[in-house]
């Protein structure tokens, strides 16, 4: 596996294959990869030819407070990783390889409405740098498929949303969730969580389960938040969210509604923010 850190760099590898007619599969991420990173990176080999992954911890997306700082680095563990599932190239730039007038004076992409509610509305700013920077991305590496996980549900109907609107010339796909034995979903910021959070954090997921249940039963899907939110608190979490939205554009559903939704969770554990989902499908 080839790790380049430069634009030329890359486009010069990416031409070369574009010359033999291959595709390219493309994998953004923030580093300090699990095995979720990797089920991804096996679904880009199985959709395009070449796969490349890219490592960047990117500034744009963190909110003062937040864990930019400590974010944990860990590209020498992250390249045997990806080289182990058969990634092709890592891309590892300079924040000035994304930001060549600095983040401050970046031009912004930002996708209206979507990103309003959940994260959105908890994290202000925070998906204008998603969106930013794999806006970027996608200009550098030109993928033919891109592929990010459902375990940041709103993120991706973000990028599905600029794709379309700004008519990139890719495809997304959607690759599930990778949980623990227990459910918790897996994600880099677990490792934040003492031992004693790990063994609460699984209840996200159960209670994930629990909505789909109660809405199973035809509960009202307002009490059946309530509940949700409630359980949460009493386990020792501090809820953001925890909501039935419509999987589409995340709008509140109307009450009869009952197909194409999601139910999606935000808690707070301690000083980790956990988020997760599952649609009803
Ligand atoms: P990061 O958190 O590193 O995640 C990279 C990709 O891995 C995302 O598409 C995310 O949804 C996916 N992923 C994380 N945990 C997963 C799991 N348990 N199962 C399946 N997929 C999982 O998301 C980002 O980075 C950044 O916002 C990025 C898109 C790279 C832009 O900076």
């Amino acid at each position: 596996m080839q790790i380049v850190q430069d634009a030329a760099g890359l486009r010069a590898t990416i031409r070369g294959w574009r010359i033999q007619g291959q595709t390219v599969g493309f994998v953004p991420t923030m580093g300090n990869l699990h095995e979720g990173h990797h089920s991804l990176i096996k679904l880009a080999r199985a959709r395009a030819d070449r796969v490349v992954a890219s490592v960047f911890v990117n500034p744009t997306q963190f909110g003062p407070g937040e864990d930019f700082e400590r974010y944990p680095r860990t590209l020498a563990q992250d390249q045997a990783g990806l080289a182990e599932m058969g990634c092709d190239l890592l891309f590892a730039p300079d924040p000035a390889t994304i930001y060549p007038f600095g983040a401050a004076q970046s031009v912004s992409v930002h996708v209206p409405g979507l990103t309003c509610t959940l994260e959105g509305a908890h994290r202000p700013g925070h998906f204008d740098g998603v969106a930013t920077v794999v806006c970027k991305l996608f200009n550098l590496v030109q993928p033919d498929v891109a592929v990010f996980g459902q375990k940041d549900f709103q993120q991706l109907k973000v990028i599905e949303r600029m794709v379309r609107d700004l008519a990139l010339p890719l495809k997304v796909v959607a690759a599930p969730t990778l949980r623990a034995a227990d459910g918790l979903a897996l994600s880099s910021r677990n490792q934040y969580l003492s031992a004693e959070e790990r063994a609460l954090a699984p209840q996200i997921h159960q209670t994930l389960l629990k909505m789909h249940e109660l809405l199973d039963k035809g509960h009202a899907r307002k009490v059946i938040e309530q509940v949700a939110a409630s359980t949460l608190e009493r386990a020792g979490f501090q809820p953001d969210y925890a909501v039935i939205r419509r999987a589409e554009d995340l709008a509140e559903p109307a009450d009869d509604e009952t197909r194409g939704l999601v139910a999606l969770i935000a808690a707070r554990l301690g000083n980790t923010r956990l988020i997760d989902n599952l649609p009803f499908d």
